[in-house]
Formats: C-alpha cells, sequence, structure tokens
C-alpha cells in the first residue's frame, strides 16, 4: 500500500514529553498540563501489566504517540509479524496519533541488539527498505512514521544521502517523517556533514514530528545519551526546522538520569523560544566539552571537516 500521508494531515500536538515510568504516580496523580505523551510501544505491549493499565489511563487524557525501537525496517530478516500483531493491538487499544519507528535496522532473525544499527544507504537497502514499510503500512492500515537515527559511522559504498533516502521513501511509499533534531546534529558532526543542509533537504510537509533531546560531547564526536539538556546548537537547529515545517508537534526525550517532571516540562518549555520564524543559515557555535566525559577515541574516526566548517568562534 502507498499512502497518501497529504490527505491524512498530522495533527499539531504542541509540545509532549516521552512517558516514563519515573513519572508515573506524578502524572496520575497530578494530570499535568502537557500537550500530549510518547510511549515507546516495547514498553507497553508484550505485558498486560501496570505500565499498559497507565498508558490506558494516559491515553484517555492526553494525546498518544507509539514511538518503536525494535521494528527494524531496514533489516533483511523477515518481517516479525508477532511483533506487529502486538503492535497493532496496543494500537487497536490507545489509539495512537501515529506510530513511529526508525531507519535503521535492529537484529538478523530473532537476535535484537537493542541498538538503532545504521543502514547502507544504497540502491539495495532503499528497495529493500521502501518494499517494507509498504508492507508494515498495509499490516497496520496506516502510514508509518520514521526517525533519522543518530549514527556513529558511515559506509563508504554508500550512495545516497540520509536526507535524499527518506525524502524517496516518503515520495514512494508516503510514510512520515520523525525529524530528531539532536539525532541529525549528532550525526552531522560524527560524519562530518553539515546540519543545516541536511535539515533544508527534507520534505518539510511530510514532517509529522521532531524530537528534541540532549547528547554528550566527547570532543571527536558526541553520543546520543538522552540523559542531560538540550545544547545551544540543537535549540537553533530546531528553529530552524520549526520555521520551515510550519510548526509540528514535538517532544523533548530524556532516558537517563532522570529528573522529576517539573524539570523535563521546564527544558520542554524552553523550545517556546525557538518557535518562530528563524534565520535561513543559523550560526552554530563550537559546543564546549569535558575531556573526561570522552568513553573512547574512535579509530580511524572520520574527521567532521564540513562540519567545522560550520562552526563560528
Ligand atoms: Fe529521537
Amino acid at each position: 500500500m502507498t499512502t497518501d500521508n497529504k490527505s491524512r494531515p498530522y495533527p499539531k500536538l504542541g509540545l509532549g514529553l516521552g512517558l516514563r515510568h519515573v513519572h508515573f504516580d506524578h502524572i496520575l496523580t497530578e494530570w499535568p498540563e502537557v500537550g500530549w505523551f510518547e510511549a515507546i510501544s516495547e514498553n507497553f505491549m508484550f505485558s498486560a501489566g501496570r505500565p499498559r493499565h497507565v498508558l490506558r489511563q494516559v491515553a484517555e487524557r492526553y494525546p498518544v504517540v507509539l514511538h518503536g525501537v525494535s521494528l527494524s525496517i531496514g533489516s533483511t530478516s523477515p518481517l516479525d509479524y508477532n511483533y506487529l500483531k502486538a503492535l497493532k493491538g496496543l494500537a487497536l487499544e490507545v489509539q495512537p496519533q501515529w506510530i513511529s519507528d526508525h531507519l535503521c535496522w535492529t537484529g538478523v532473525l530473532s537476535a535484537n541488539t537493542h541498538d538503532l544499527l545504521p543502514l547502507p544507504l544504497t540502491e539495495e537497502a532503499y528497495r529493500n527498505t521502501a518494499e517494507r514499510v509498504k508492507k508494515v503500512q498495509d499490516y497496520l492500515g496506516r502510514p508509518l512514521v520514521l526517525e533519522n537515527p543518530s549514527t556513529y559511522l558511515s559506509f563508504t559504498h554508500s550512495t545516497i544521502s540520509e536526507p535524499e533516502f527518506l525524502s524517496r521513501l516518503v515520495a514512494e511509499t508516503g510514510c512520515g517523517l520523525l525529524l530528531d533534531v539532536n539525532n541529525c546534529y549528532v550525526t552531522c558532526f560524527n560524519s562530518g556533514l553539515d546540519p543545516v543542509a541536511y535539515i533544508k533537504a527534507l520534505p518539510h510537509s511530510s514532517i509529522a514530528q521532531m524530537h528534541l533531546a540532549g547528547h554528550q560531547h566527547c570532543g571527536t564526536h558526541i553520543i546520543d545519551t538522552h540523559d542531560r539538556p538540550v545544547v545551544d546548537n540543537v535549540w537553533e537547529l530546531f528553529r530552524l526546522a520549526w520555521s520551515l515545517t510550519g510548526g509540528v508537534s514535538t517532544l523533548l526525550e530524556w532516558d537517563g538520569n532522570i529528573p522529576a517532571f517539573d524539570e523535563c516540562i521546564a527544558e520542554l518549555n524552553k523550545a517556546k523560544q525557538f518557535m518562530h520564524d528563524s534565520v535561513e543559515q543559523p550560526v552554530l557555535k563550537r559546543e564546549l566539552y569535558s575531556a573526561q566525559e570522552a568513553l573512547s577515541t574512535p579509530i580511524d574516526f572520520l574527521v567532521p571537516q564540513v562540519m567545522e566548517n560550520t562552526l563560528a568562534g
């Protein structure tokens, strides 16, 4: 099935927060003011226990979106219809605004690495992914929304840029996009690409949602840790993306060292400062980092030369 997402515009939900179990009690007692919640599908779809009970209650009061990490849309293994059946069952129960996952592969056969592994961006990988997106959309009966992943390497035999790969998927399958602005920044730094050009090259009218998150800068590379506030350069890129998309649903992801709910909301609300027209060419600053935070020194790592050239100061 090719889904025409032009006839099914994605609702604009405002600012939302990732639904995390440490906040369950706060949410269920305070019913705080927040535009929407995004639930990690795998944390709820295989269990009928308390998390699912909580999600059902949340879904009765707020718009929710299901966000997966194990669909493995880029894999060459057969699609896992047990996984899809459980996902569809959860969707029937909580009626998400849309269902998203990542442009990546996560393992082969039944082995799940629990990591979002990068694809070689080749014609062969494109054909494989496009056919699988169509099958998933057929099965779920709705468009799939795909997120750009954070990557730490690129393949020398890739022939298609990531924005072009995503644009072609949108045009052929009617899928939507989730632009993770932080992932864009991380990938571009790690691979020596220009994040402004990356964002400008996407099909903006098909972007259903954006993600914001914090990361760990290790000097030679950045790790997508989701364990701290959003950095200034990502806010500047968000300002650009907000303007180009006309302002789509935006969500803060915080997955490590998760602070109290109100602190997450305060970080999320910083987005309001950037939700207006952008200058065409944002000026990014050299990001400060602590050398003590470096986890490893990658071997023969790609020098982020292009991005260096875009950095000011
Ligand atoms: Fe994300």
